[in-house]
């Protein structure tokens, strides 16, 4: 089996109802922090690590991002026009140079690990990423890189960890490591989502996975699991019965981007450091505390 992983699956079909209203009519992951919408952060990231086939399953309302990613040749000519050449590149820089949009279909958002089982005609028998865009994760090297060199070293499944506090377990899949204290360690079981008292540890799952095709199999058998959705923790922890399953503490930080607090801790964050807007918002920020 291959050791490079040359495709990402993007799944970005779920409803986003945290964020409702606005992701009434517009999805969750073009949610923009400063300039750039939450999936570009993503894609960008994938691109870095060496990824060319971005798969995104889409639902109902998901247009936008493959209008995103997609070349406007009106704009182009505008902006060349105008010897705009600063944003020119910008936009045409969208889509990471050699990278392909492949766009597929969730009919129903019948929850994550039913998404990921859309991608699997695109994906077909060979270790795939899958990235969750609104896990903003700022790190160097970007994460999803770090975890394709380990796999090229483990050829296994690899499961992007962090510890988060044990009050907030019930809102990941949570791990059962063989070591709790390693950079990267086997996992004996993981569970969905489970009350603070129940939890089994708090390593908790984060948008960062390098699957092995067996999952597609796990995943097309799955029922139902928490909440009535087929859940992708519920289909690895089935294939921790045939193969190794490692988990892998992500360095960086990450900006839970689907709730309100983290997406706004990340503008904030990214605001800061960006170089156009950089030094006057600090001082706005430094004058109004
Ligand atoms: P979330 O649990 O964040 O769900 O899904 P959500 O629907 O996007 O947001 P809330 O909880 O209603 O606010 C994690 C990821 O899985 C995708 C989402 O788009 C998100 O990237 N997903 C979820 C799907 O693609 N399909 C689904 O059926 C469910």
């Amino acid at each position: 089996m291959t050791r490079t992983i040359r495709k990402a699956v993007f799944p970005v079909a779920g409803l986003g109802s945290r964020f409702l209203p606005v992701t009434k009519a517009s999805p969750k992951e073009m949610l923009p922090v400063v300039d750039k919408p939450l999936i570009q952060y993503a894609v960008e990231e994938a691109a870095a690590a060496g990824i060319t086939d971005m798969i995104f399953v889409t639902g109902r309302n998901k247009r936008a991002i493959e209008d995103h990613f997609d070349r406007v040749h009106e704009l182009e000519s505008e902006l060349t026009a105008k010897g705009k050449s600063d944003l020119l590149e910008l936009v045409r820089g969208v889509l990471p140079a050699g990278c392909r949009c492949i766009y597929i279909r969730q009919a129903e958002p019948l929850g994550l690990g039913h998404a990921v089982l859309c991608a699997q005609p695109v994906v077909g028998d060979e270790p795939f990423a899958v990235l969750l865009a609104d896990d903003l994760i700022d790190a160097e090297p970007p994460v999803m890189r770090s975890m394709c060199e380990r796999f090229a070293a483990e050829d296994c499944t690899l499961l992007g960890v962090e510890d988060v506090p044990r009050a907030n377990t019930a809102s990941y899949g949570i791990v059962i490591p063989a070591d709790a204290n390693a950079a990267v360690t086997a996992i004996t079981g993981i569970v969905e989502k489970p009350e603070p008292a129940a939890a089994p540890s708090t390593l908790a799952v984060v948008g960062r996975y390098v699957l092995t095709p067996a999952i597609f199999a796990l995943l097309a058998d799955a029922r139902p699991g928490r909440g009535g959705e087929i859940q992708l923790t519920d289909a690895i922890a089935g294939l921790l019965a045939r193969e190794r399953v490692l988990a892998q503490r992500l360095h960086g930080r990450r900006y839970d981007c689907g709730s309100k607090l983290g997406y706004l801790k990340a503008s904030v964050e990214f605001g800061v450091r960006h170089p156009e807007t950089g030094a006057e918002f600090r001082r706005y920020l430094a004058q109004r505390e």
